[in-house]
């Protein structure tokens, strides 16, 4: 049985896995290689070369409630969406709260981890790590492998001929920080991710003209939702969930599309995305629409091909007089100092059984922690992830065979494919409630709504009609919290509480509304439990 385990990197899911190795009397060591914790989280103005980078306006698109700790929950009067900063500060209360900063060696970077061959112990790993120049090796009976995939830039510069010629600059938004240096600057932004839509939107207000040059178009929708609230704590309710999974996929579809045009028409603002078919990961901007609508960020499809000065797209326009071409492409996934046998990345995919465990090792000691894109918060994911992982390396979780588990990964494979497409940078995305209920019910987390209607309605209630926090993961099982129960019925003033900070007089108008309420509460009640029974 594994008693010692190395983590690898002091980002969210590295300290999550210190977090949860200790919950279960495991002994942790953490290794990262910078000076302090966040990962990518951590802003500096100067990019390191093994670590994220991000730029200097980062927000969350996932909100507050759903983005903690199923344990920790963020204090009351953090805003929903947090400034990148206010979002490692989280991380530091979390860190100081569970007394983990004691298990990490800052400026300590891991070159290699490879299977420990001569050991009478199977499953042991051999670690060498460098600090100051010095390397020191280590023997451990488990791993965690903590280093995002957000740290290799992924440009395809094959991809567009000419750019050697291109006398302006260019770089990749991991490079890039600020705004300011694009003053009265013509840039083209390639990508139609989050990155690429954020930075298009901050540029414009300083540059003289933005492009935004894209191959597939993409999603956009406003972090606001129904009535005001965070995106996900509407979208990522078990109730809607229940409803997207027994719609026919058509109707879903067609749905999802009147929902996303609602704000504004797609197809008129160039962006619907090319193969409709798909739940593609949305882009998350506020402000796009309306730097659209008021010209100062144009779409373009993407660039064909770079001269020293211009921009030719695809259909034939061109653009004179580019200053710089930011390439917000993505990232590549990468274990440098991984044995290479152990983990074969192929076109950006990486087979490991339910997104965490090398399904051809003599023993599962090895887990990778958050490469993972959940259509909803990392955090949440990445925790349940490491108090699984932790469990297994203890033996009180056992894995299927190799056949089975590699099966698995083809299988849900396909099913990615179906909801996502089959894009690069859609190679590790997954649906989020269904996964963490998996994770969750293979150490017996998950919760039992039926069992919780009859014994905790409110509970029960507020768990299948509200937004899948976190803390419904700490109900039962190993590593229930006491506090769980309580920091679901109290998530709602959490959301309201950072917004409504003025007094305001409530109308007095309610009795026919909150007759209407409850009527629709008992025939969503007959519904839940329809649903229930079927499962
Ligand atoms: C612009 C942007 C916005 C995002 N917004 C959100 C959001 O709102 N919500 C959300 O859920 N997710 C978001 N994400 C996803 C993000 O990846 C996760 O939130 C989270 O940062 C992942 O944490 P991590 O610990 O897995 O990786 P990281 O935060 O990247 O941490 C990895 C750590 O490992 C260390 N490390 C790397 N290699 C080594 C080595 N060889 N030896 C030792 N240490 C090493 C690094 O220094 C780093 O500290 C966003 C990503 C980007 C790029
Ligand atoms: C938030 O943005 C990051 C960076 O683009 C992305 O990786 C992540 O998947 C996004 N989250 C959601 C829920 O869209
Ligand atoms: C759209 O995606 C689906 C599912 O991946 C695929 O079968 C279909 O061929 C794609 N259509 C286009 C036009 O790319």
């Amino acid at each position: 049985m594994a008693k010692t385990v190395a983590v690898i990197g002091a980002g969210v899911s590295g300290l999550t896995s210190i977090k949860a190795c200790l919950e279960e009397g495991l002994e942790p060591t953490c290794f990262e290689q910078s000076s302090d914790i966040g990962g990518l989280w951590r802003f500096t103005e100067k990019v390191e070369e093994d670590r994220a980078s991000i730029y200097n306006s980062v927000v969350t698109n996932s909100s507050k409630e759903m983005s903690c700790f199923s344990d920790f929950p963020m204090p009351d009067d953090f805003p929903n969406f947090l400034h990148n900063s206010k979002f490692l500060q989280y991380l530091r209360m979390y860190a100081a709260h569970f007394e983990l900063l004691k298990y990490i060696r800052f400026k300590t970077k891991v070159i290699c981890l490879e299977k420990n061959q001569d050991s009478s112990v199977p499953g042991q790993w051999i670690l060498v790590a460098e600090r100051d120049g010095k390397q020191e090796s280590f023997i451990f009976d488990a791993a965690m492998i903590c280093t995002g995939h957000q740290i290799e830039a992924y440009v395809p510069l094959a991809s567009f001929p000419g750019i050697e010629k291109f006398k302006g600059t260019y770089l990749h938004s991991r490079n890039y920080k600020s705004p300011e240096r694009f003053h009265e600057k013509t840039v083209v932004i390639v990508g139609m991710g989050n990155s690429a839509a954020d930075i298009a939107v901050e540029i414009c207000r300083k540059a003289k003209k933005v492009i935004l040059s894209t191959r597939g178009g993409s999603w956009v929708m406003s972090r606001v939702a129904d009535n005001g609230y965070p995106w996900d704590t509407i979208f990522h309710s078990r109730f809607a969930d229940v409803t997207r999974n027994y719609l026919p996929w058509l109707f879903l579809q067609w749905m999802t599309e009147q929902k996303m045009n609602q704000w504004f028409d797609h197809e008129n603002y160039g962006l619907v995305p090319r193969n409709r078919s798909l739940m593609k990961e949305p882009v998350f901007n506020d402000d796009l629409p309306s730097r659209i609508l008021c010209g100062a960020v144009t779409v373009k499809p993407i660039v064909q091909e770079f001269t020293e000065t211009s921009a030719v797209f695809e259909d034939g326009t061109v653009e004179e007089k580019v200053d710089a071409v930011i390439f917000a492409t993505g990232y590549s996934v990468a274990f440098p100092f991984l044995e290479k046998s152990v983990i074969k990345v192929e076109d950006n995919r990486v087979p490991l059984y339910k997104h965490v465990f090398p399904p051809q090792l003599e023993k599962p000691t090895l887990a990778v922690i958050g490469l993972i894109q959940p259509l909803g918060p990392i955090m949440p994911t990445s925790e349940l992830q490491a108090r699984w992982a932790t469990r297994v390396f203890k033996e009180l979780s056992t894995l299927p065979s190799e056949s089975i588990m590699v099966a698995d990964t083809v299988k849900r494979s396909k099913k990615r494919i179906k909801w996502f497409g089959t894009s690069r940078s859609q190679s590790i995305q997954t649906n989020f409630i269904e996964y963490l209920d998996e994770l969750a019910a293979s150490f017996g987390a998950k919760p039992n709504l039926l069992w919780l209607l009859l014994k905790d309605p409110k509970l029960a209630l507020t768990m299948f009609f509200g937004p899948c926090t976190p803390f419904q993961f700490r109900l039962v099982g190993p590593g229930k919290w006491a506090g769980a129960r309580d920091a679901i019925l109290t998530q709602k003033e959490r959301i309201i509480k950072p917004t409504k900070t003025r007094v305001v007089d409530s109308s007095s108008c309610h009795t026919i509304f909150t007759f209407l309420k409850i009527l629709s509460v008992l025939a969503l009640f007959a519904a839940v439990f329809l649903s229930l029974v079927q499962h």
